[in-house]
């Protein structure tokens, strides 16, 4: 059901991303589509609050199906996209919000030349990525909270990282609270706020289930980040059959 309910989300982003008609920019998770919300339909409305009612389930109740369906909807590529931002990744201290299963944070956890926390607002997340983290080691400080008020000190990080955000992390107050946690040149580095396929011809095959954003799109993303006081640079990674873009926004 869930997988039903991406894909015909996922027609209707595409359909009103390719408009731009709205000032409002909105990012859904899943597979993090990032689009420019319409003045919405009724139809389009109900649909839209059944998505969001069926990732938040992912998210807490049906948070051990979590990497299945990630993968199920990736064909595998799920793990791979992710990884786009360790390149991007500055300094030592690094900070991972929205970890989910931890699979990202266990991998960054492994790295020497950094010290990884993850924090994330699921409770039911958490204790899959705790579990994971037990099995896989070495372990990784998880801290339960929201983006949006984070329990660190100003400064305290170099990078922040989230990859395939739910809509949060185009939050003024998540936006600030980045900052606020960022040193001075630190990072904040974001990995799929949306998905496309690599080849034109798969892209005209697949176009409900990755979009596409227009380049207004893209500008107004990255007017939202700035006014946070952030000076962005997108990369795009090809990433097997898909190319994944990677947000770097960086505090001067
Ligand atoms: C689409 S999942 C992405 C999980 C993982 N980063 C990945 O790449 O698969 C979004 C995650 O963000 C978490 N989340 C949602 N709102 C949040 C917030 N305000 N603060 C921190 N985490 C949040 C959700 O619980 C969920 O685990």
């Amino acid at each position: 059901m869930l997988i039903s309910l991406t894909l015909l989300y996922h027609a209707q982003r595409v359909r009103s991303s390719a408009r731009c008609v709205t000032n409002e920019v909105e990012t859904v998770s899943l597979n993090g589509t990032t689009s420019i919300a319409q003045p919405p339909a009724w139809g389009s409305t109900a649909f839209r609050a059944l998505y969001l009612w069926a990732c938040e389930r992912l998210y807490h109740e049906l948070a051990p199906g979590y990497d299945i369906i990630s993968r199920f909807v990736s064909a595998g590529a799920w793990p791979a996209w992710r990884r786009t931002v360790l390149a991007h990744i500055k300094g030592q201290r690094v900070l991972e919000i929205g970890f989910g299963t931890g699979e990202l944070l266990a991998e960054l956890a492994k790295l020497e030349a950094v010290q990884v926390k993850g924090l994330e607002l699921s409770s039911h997340m958490q204790a899959v990525a705790l579990r994971r983290l037990a099995a896989d080691g070495p372990s990784a400080p998880c801290i339960q909270a929201s983006a949006a008020a984070m329990p660190f000190t100003a400064q305290a990080f170099d990078t922040v990282v989230a990859t395939f955000p739910a809509p949060y992390i185009l939050e003024p107050d998540t936006l600030a609270e980045c900052a606020r946690v960022l040193h001075t040149g630190g990072r904040l580095v974001v990995a799929g706020l949306w998905v496309r396929a690599h080849n034109s011809r798969l892209r005209r095959i697949l176009p409900i289930f990755y979009a596409d954003p227009p380049a207004c799109v893209l500008a107004r993303i990255a007017e939202q980040v700035e006014k946070a006081g952030f000076q962005v640079t997108w990369f795009y990674e090809v990433v097997g059959w898909a190319e994944v873009p990677v947000l770097v926004a960086e505090l001067p």
